[in-house]
């Protein structure tokens, strides 16, 4: 996503409030997949209605799915209604399908791709561009897909050539991925035998749960250091409806804000606070952070078992934390505002093994120091690792978010706080995952 905009965001007095944000960026993409590939009709509320899950439900419309779209009634998000013929009933693209700046949508719809009778090209943005997708046509081809990638199968687009039978397989990720995950658990659908997915690291587990409430049954078991998740192929996905929960990684930018700022109190309502997911809650809450966390009164959402909670945040005497590649994994979205709440902590933060940030919409390891730089911090880049001393005055100035949504975010908290206020460069790419973030900024100005 390109855009040329610049948001200044003025140091505030006070933070007060209450927030109902955007929908779960990862759950709402799996959502509209899911319901595409089940036969009938799946309605899905308090939908992100960020450019990301904009894409994938338009790819599932080109795909053959009628998906409808209207306000939800929290004034928020958006609903979805899908009604699909199933897997069998999709055809083939008349065009390109464009997965914009959402790497999710690119590696999931490649898994499902894989077993569909169909040829597809998918693509994106600039960025999406420059993202690594061995790690999907490798294991993917390994279960018999035909997929190709530009430069030596590395980068996108994609062309899927899904004529061929699946096998099921027993795969052992690398790097620590839920978009890796997921392609192969849905390519696993339409494969014969069972597919397994073995990880390191448990990455966020939500199309795990998407695809249990859906009738499809995932096995969950560990294996020395590894978590092994299996499904059997062939098994039909059910539709259903389900409501997604706020996305507690756009609550990470309120949490950091109300951390660091001296007069703040702010609730968060409806948070997704799923174990694979809620790291950052618990990191800052080791730093010191004052998170009350009320648990709604179904505290599950009951369509499918996400759980879901109130979070309270006030300002907080943040301590330094040491990170290392596992929390990195765990706490993958979140590690760009971390690294601004850590400048604001006693002692000097440590962040060891985030190269995986380098992967993501930006260089973040790069784009989060030369912002942060650039507003009178300092931070020290060695390799993979981030070093960040605390107690640091941020004097304020111009930042640029190198069109990647968590970096525009991650500025804009900083101007909260700095001397000067902050200038975002390219602000606009918030509404990759969080339409209306400038408008929540202002309105929790007390
Ligand atoms: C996501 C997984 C993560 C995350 C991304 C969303 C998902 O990516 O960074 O924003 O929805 O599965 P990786 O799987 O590449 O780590």
């Amino acid at each position: 996503m390109i855009t040329a905009d610049v948001a200044t965001v003025r140091p505030a007095t006070r933070l007060r409030g209450e927030l109902r944000l955007p929908g779960d960026k990862s759950i709402s993409h799996r959502a509209l997949i899911l319901s595409a590939l089940a036969t009938g009709e799946s309605r899905i509320t308090g939908a992100g209605d960020g450019a990301d899950v904009r894409s994938t439900a338009a790819i599932m419309r080109a795909l053959g799915a009628t998906v409808e779209v209207r306000p939800d009634d929290d004034g928020r998000n958006v609903a979805y209604r899908v009604v699909s013929l199933g897997a069998d009933g999709l055809r083939e693209p008349d065009t390109i399908l464009d997965c914009g700046n959402s790497g999710t949508s690119l590696r999931l719809i490649a898994g499902v791709l894989a077993g569909l009778p169909m040829t597809a090209i998918l693509d994106g943005d600039g960025s999406l561009r420059r993202r690594p997708v061995a790690r999907i046509i490798e294991p993917l081809r390994r279960m018999g897909a035909v997929i190709h990638g530009r430069r030596a199968d590395s980068l996108p687009p994609l062309t899927v050539v899904g004529h061929t039978p699946l096998r099921g397989m027993d795969h052992t990720t690398p790097v620590p991925s839920a978009q890796v995950k997921s392609a192969i658990l849905l390519a696993g659908l339409r494969a014969e035998g069972r597919t397994t997915v073995r990880e390191h690291v448990a990455t966020r587990d939500h199309t795990e749960r998407m695809l249990r409430a859906r009738g499809v049954p995932v096995e969950r078991a560990e294996d020395g250091d590894a978590v092994m998740v299996t499904l059997e192929g062939g098994t039909a996905v059910q539709a259903i409806d389900q409501h997604v929960p706020a996305d507690v990684s756009g609550a990470a930018f309120w949490l950091v804000a109300a951390a660091i700022h001296p007069d703040a109190e702010l609730t968060l309502r409806d948070v997704g606070v799923n174990p694979t997911r809620r790291a950052i809650i618990d990191i800052l809450r080791s730093m010191g952070a004052s998170i009350e966390e009320r648990r709604v009164d179904d505290a599950v959402d009951p369509s499918v078992g996400e759980p879901i909670a109130d979070l309270v945040i006030r300002s907080s005497e943040l301590r330094a934390v040491e990170l290392g590649p596992a929390d990195v994994a765990s706490a993958i979205d979140e590690i760009p505002v971390l690294c601004l709440a850590a400048t604001q902590a006693r002692g000097t933060t440590r962040i060891r093994g985030a190269g995986e940030l380098r992967n993501k919409e930006s260089d973040r390891i790069a784009g989060i120091a030369a912002g942060l730089v650039a507003l009178g911090a300092e931070i020290t880049v060695d390799g993979d690792d981030l070093v960040i001393p605390g107690g640091q005055r941020l004097r304020g100035g111009t930042a640029d978010s190198i069109d990647d949504h968590r970096l525009a975010m991650t500025f804009s908290v900083a101007g909260l706080i700095a001397d000067d206020g902050v200038a975002v460069q390219r602000s606009g790419s918030a509404a990759v995952s969080y339409p209306g973030f400038f408008a929540d900024l202002e309105g929790v100005r007390a």
